[in-house]
C-alpha cells in the first residue's frame, strides 16, 4: 500500500476534517503487520497485553520489561500506523524523574512514537507535563482506568452522574493543557463522550465511547475473537478466531495419532543409490 506513516499532525488534521481515526491495539509481529497493512492510523501496545496474552487477572502485574519485549516486536511489524506505548502500573507514580525515565524507554528501546498514561490525578499530571516536556508525545486514558479498576469498583461504566461526568470532562481539558496529543475515553456514555469531543482541540479516541469521539480503539484480542475470558458489551466480534483454531487443533491432533499427517508432500526425498548405502 502507498502510504506515509502516520504523525501527530495528520492525526490533529483528521479531527478537524472530521475525518475518524482508527486505533487497534497489537502485541507481538504477526498480528501488528497485520493492522498495519491494514491501513490503521495508530497501534497500542495496550497494557492489556497482561490480560489477553499473558493470563494475568488484571492489568497491574504487568512490568516494564514485558511491555518494551512486546512493543518491540510491534514496532519491527509496524512501517505506518503510529505507534504507542502504554505505561504500566507504577512506571509513571512514583516520581516524575522516574516516569520520564520509562516513558523514554518506550521510544528509545522500543521504538515507540509516544506513550500513554492512565488518569488525570494530580501526580500523573505532573508526570503528564513532566514527560511532554521531555519531548516525549503523551496520550491521556479517563473514565475506567483498568489500572484503578479496585478503586473504581470494578470494570464499570464511569461518568454516570453529573458530577463525575463533570469531573471527566475538567480532567479532560487539564490532560490537553498539559499537553496531551490525544486522549482516549474508556466506557463512558455516549452524550458525556460527545461533550468532551467538543471541548477539546486535540483528537479523543473511545472504547465503550460512542460514537461522537474523534476515533475508535478496541482490543485486538477481542475483536477477532481470540480472548474468552469474557467480552465486554462496546466489543463488536468480527471473526471468531478461537473456535477455528480449537478445530484445527484437533483435527491436527487426530491426525498424527492416525498418521494421516505427514503427508507424502509434507515429506523430503532422497536419492535410492545414497540410502542403499546408509542401508548396507
Ligand atoms: O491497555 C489497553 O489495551 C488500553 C486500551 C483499552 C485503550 O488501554
Amino acid at each position: 500500500m502507498d502510504r506515509k506513516k502516520v504523525s501527530i499532525p495528520d492525526l490533529h488534521n483528521k479531527k478537524r476534517e472530521g475525518k475518524k481515526i482508527t486505533m487497534l491495539t497489537a502485541y507481538d509481529y504477526p498480528v501488528a503487520k497485520l493492522v498495519d497493512d491494514a491501513g490503521i492510523d495508530m497501534i497500542l501496545v495496550g497494557d492489556s497485553l497482561g490480560m489477553v496474552v499473558l493470563g494475568y487477572d488484571s492489568t497491574v502485574p504487568v512490568t516494564m520489561d514485558e511491555m518494551i519485549h512486546h512493543s518491540k516486536a510491534v514496532r519491527r511489524a509496524t512501517k505506518y500506523a503510529f505507534l504507542v506505548g502504554d505505561m504500566p502500573f507504577m512506571s509513571f507514580q512514583v516520581s516524575e524523574e522516574e516516569a520520564v525515565r520509562n516513558a523514554g524507554r518506550f521510544l528509545k528501546e522500543a521504538g515507540c512514537d509516544a506513550i500513554k498514561l492512565e488518569t488525570a490525578e494530580p501526580r500523573v499530571l505532573k508526570a503528564t507535563k513532566a514527560i511532554v516536556e521531555a519531548g516525549i508525545p503523551v496520550l491521556g486514558h479517563l473514565g475506567l482506568t483498568p489500572q484503578s479498576a479496585t478503586k473504581l469498583g470494578g470494570l464499570k461504566v464511569q461518568g454516570k452522574d453529573a458530577e463525575a461526568a463533570k469531573k471527566i470532562i475538567d480532567s479532560a481539558v487539564q490532560l490537553e493543557e498539559a499537553g496531551c496529543f490525544a486522549v482516549v475515553l474508556e466506557c463512558i456514555p455516549d452524550k458525556l463522550a460527545k461533550l468532551v469531543t467538543e471541548k477539546l482541540t486535540v483528537p479523543t479516541i473511545g472504547i465503550g465511547a460512542g460514537a461522537d469521539c474523534d476515533g475508535q480503539v478496541l482490543v485486538i484480542n477481542d475483536m477477532i475473537g481470540l480472548f474468552e475470558r469474557f467480552l465486554p458489551k462496546f466489543v463488536k466480534q468480527y471473526v471468531k478466531l478461537a473456535p477455528q483454531i480449537l478445530t484445527a487443533v484437533k483435527q491436527y491432533k487426530e491426525e498424527v495419532e492416525s498418521g494421516k499427517f505427514p503427508a507424502q508432500e509434507h515429506m523430503f526425498g532422497m536419492k535410492a543409490e545414497e540410502l542403499k548405502k546408509v542401508e548396507k
